[in-house]
């Protein structure tokens, strides 16, 4: 049994994708608002908000009936931006309250957590960073997400850091940037993406299809894990894949450099931040993560 707490975002779909396409799981899949969301044979739906202890109480009581739970927690207030302008609201929902969950949640089976390359910092003349280095966020989001960590790896489960995640968004209604330039593109529309910013970027189903290979593996895990592809790439760099994707020219893919605090975001952002995934290729006995736009591409073994 699954349960995947906040799954009706952008990778919580992926992950039901995912369970449902390589396992034969069922999957309990926690929303703030389930009314638009159908069960299925093997996936169920339950109202969670986890700033609501009653609900986060039904749903701990559920799940102890169920013996062996593998849970994904991915319910977050991650915008940076927003993180910046109402941090107390973010470290209440990201750090208190996950804290609080994770706290009754002490039977799981396993337990993983979606943290970020955001926790690392800069990289600096193109390192890439290992699950063993210091932590050095440059934004709130990122301090969040370390504290945040801290819990979850003290408390005996899993962290694993993301990178940037791209694709097209499963939930309807709520696009996400890969969308939005998907529709720019098609309808000839130039689209400005920084060439000189770097991460091991992934699609969000190779990601999902990762996470779930390791929650499989009977192999131990440790307790904090970097999950990404093995490429630096820029935005601008998938952009002329999407644009190669859809054969529409290149040149509709701008180019534009980004530099450390000049405001175009509101809040500080890592110029590039690239990650080691030598471990997890080990553990996943890979030889090989590649960042393609293809879903359900199988990766060399
Ligand atoms: N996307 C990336 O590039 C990336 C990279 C690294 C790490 N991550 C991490 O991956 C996780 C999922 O991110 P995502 O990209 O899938 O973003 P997302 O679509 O915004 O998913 C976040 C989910 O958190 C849920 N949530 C927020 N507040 C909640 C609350 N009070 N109670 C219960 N659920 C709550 C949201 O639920 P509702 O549907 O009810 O709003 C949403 O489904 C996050 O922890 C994020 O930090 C993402």
């Amino acid at each position: 049994m699954y349960c995947i707490i906040g799954a009706n975002g952008y990778l919580g779909r992926y992950c039901i994708k995912n369970i449902l396409e390589h396992t034969s799981e069922r999957i309990l899949a926690t929303a703030r608002d389930v009314r638009e969301l159908a069960d299925t044979k093997r996936l169920s739906w339950k109202r969670c908000d986890i700033a609501r202890e009653d609900e986060f109480d039904r749903l701990a009581a559920e799940l102890r009936g169920y013996g062996k739970v593998k849970i994904i927690f991915l319910a977050a207030y991650h915008n940076p931006d927003l993180v910046a302008q109402n941090p107390y609201y973010a470290w209440n929902i990201n750090v208190t309250l996950l804290s609080r969950c994770i706290n009754k949640l002490g039977f799981a089976d396993k337990l993983f957590y979606a943290s970020t390359d955001s926790v690392y910092g800069n990289s600096v003349g193109g390192y890439h960073f290992k699950e063993t280095d210091g932590l050095n966020p440059v934004n709130l989001y990122g301090r969040n997400k370390a504290a945040a960590e801290a819990i979850v790896r003290y408390s005996g489960f899993h962290v694993v850091r993301f990178p940037f995640l791209i694709g097209p968004s499963l939930v309807p209604g709520k696009p996400h940037f890969y969308d939005r330039i998907v529709e720019a593109l098609t309808k000839g529309e130039p689209v400005e993406m920084f060439e000189n910013s770097y991460r091991s970027s992934l699609h969000f189903d190779t990601a999902a299809r990762l996470l779930i290979r390791l929650m499989e593996s009977e192999r131990q895990t440790p307790s904090v894990l970097n999950l990404c592809g093995d490429k630096d790439l820029s935005k601008y760099d998938i952009g002329l894949m999407m644009a190669d994707m859809l054969n529409v020219p290149r040149e509709l893919i701008r180019p534009v450099m980004i530099f450390e605090n000049d405001g175009i975001f509101q809040t500080k952002r890592a110029v590039s931040t690239l990650m080691d995934n030598t471990l997890a290729k080990e553990l996943l006995q890979l030889n090989r993560i590649d960042f393609t736009l293809c879903e359900g591409t199988e990766h060399e073994i």
